[in-house]
């Protein structure tokens, strides 16, 4: 997987005067299927979160609130999605190393994940990561 396969989704959205609704589902907005949830909330001005990668897990973000900025990196290239909007997301595939930064205060973001949280899935170091991209074994 290369940044080039990570992407902006835009979610359906039905604006109304009693206020906008948007959705997500398995499969179809979401390209896999939702095993776990969870949401970053509360972060402190300048705090960075996330620095890691996975081996399996891919994920769909959005921010629900405020903005923050996603940094994607497959060992050769840097890509930063920002994200401040509640009716699109950012699909990223697994294998890719990935920060969260620039949190506005309120930021809300909240995640989908396809697996179950599993900490043997995580490469938190990144010279690992980049021998594993290197070698094809992620
Ligand atoms: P972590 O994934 O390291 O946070 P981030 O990548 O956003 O900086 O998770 C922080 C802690 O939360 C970690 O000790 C494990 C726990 N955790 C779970 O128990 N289940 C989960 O689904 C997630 C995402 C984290």
């Amino acid at each position: 997987m290369t940044v080039k396969d990570a992407k902006i989704i835009d979610l359906p959205k039905f604006l109304d005067a009693r206020g906008n609704l948007s959705f997500a589902e398995n499969f179809k907005q979401i390209p896999f299927e939702i095993k776990r949830t969870y949401w970053l909330y509360d972060v402190p001005g300048g705090e960075c979160r996330g620095g890691h990668a996975y081996r399996e897990n891919e994920e769909f973000i959005i921010a629900l609130s405020g903005s923050f900025d996603v940094v994607l990196d497959d060992g050769q290239e840097r890509q930063v999605f920002s994200l401040n909007r509640s009716y699109y997301g950012l699909y990223v595939p697994k294998g890719l190393w990935r920060e969260m930064e620039n949190f506005s205060t309120n930021a809300f973001a909240l995640e989908f994940g396809s697996t179950l949280y599993n900490i043997n899935d995580y490469i938190y170091d990144y010279e690992e990561f980049q021998n594993l991209k290197r070698d094809g074994k992620i």
